[in-house]
């Protein structure tokens, strides 16, 4: 069965009180993991230490980083690598999201390095990715985001693949309180499997793990995760509020 995640991806947000009362509300709210769940936590680089020691012992909690660089190690003032992050206990990292590729000039090819990076480690990439608004009105979201598949991510064998969680996130529905309707995201969705089915088998396929993110909220979950192709979420907004992000972790498959 295919993994179901709810992905907190609190952006540049909060202070560290704050990220502590946030954290402290999520661990007295209400909600329940099952085995083929889980909830994961992509908080800034800073608070990923205060993160896993709050969340320690929370059966398939993960706390994941943002984004990291290719490179291991070496001269990049600013930059934390995706070794550093598995130094600290972290197995996820989100790549690709569409704010790096759009104010950081991330590009298809810098992303496969990432990729490279994350899977050779052992971690987990979570990889993002998207249409903006003038694509989805000329309708070529699906040929749009297969490029930005085949040209991250094609390199990776049949095995590295499945061990990639991809991110669906039109770029016209993040931050906008605009959701894609239920339809519309089964319909990216299955799409986004149907070309890993091709390079890859359906076999393959159907172990990927897919996310929907934009403005996911506590009222929109349930509908959205209902899709037979949407395996969960990731969500920025609706994550800084604990009543809201623990309904989202309850409203998984
Ligand atoms: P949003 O952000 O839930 O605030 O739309 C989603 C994301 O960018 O991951």
């Amino acid at each position: 069965m295919r993994k179901q995640i709810a992905a907190a991806n609190w952006k540049m947000n909060l202070s560290v009180s704050e990220a502590e009362i946030l954290l402290d509300q999520l661990l007295a709210s209400e909600h329940n993991l099952s085995a083929n769940q889980e909830a994961i936590f992509a908080v800034p680089a800073i608070y990923i230490p205060l993160a896993t020691q709050k969340l320690a012992g929370k059966n398939n909690v993960y706390v994941a980083a943002q984004n990291c660089h290719p490179k291991a190690n070496g001269a990049y003032t600013g930059e934390i690598s995706a070794p550093m992050f598995a130094s600290v206990g972290v197995k996820h990292i989100v790549l690709g999201h569409s704010e790096r590729r759009e104010y950081f000039n991330e590009s298809d090819a810098f992303l496969a390095e990432k990729t490279n990076a994350v899977l050779a480690i052992g971690s987990t990439p979570i990889f993002c990715c998207g249409e903006p608004l003038e694509i989805r009105e000329a309708g070529t979201q699906n040929s749009f985001v297969e490029a930005q598949l085949k040209n991250s991510l094609f390199h990776l064998t049949a095995d590295q693949i499945t061990k990639v969680v991809i991110a669906y996130e039109p770029i016209w529905a993040i931050g906008t309180g605009k959701t894609a309707s239920s339809e519309q995201a089964q319909e990216i969705h299955a799409y986004i499997r149907s070309v890993f089915a091709t390079k890859y088998g359906q076999a393959i396929a159907d172990q990927i793990s897919i996310l929907y993110g934009g403005s996911v909220k506590a009222a929109n979950a349930k509908e959205i995760f209902s899709q037979p192709d949407v395996d969960g979420g990731l969500v920025g907004g609706a994550s800084l509020i604990a009543s809201e992000f623990a309904a989202i972790i309850n409203a998984l498959k």
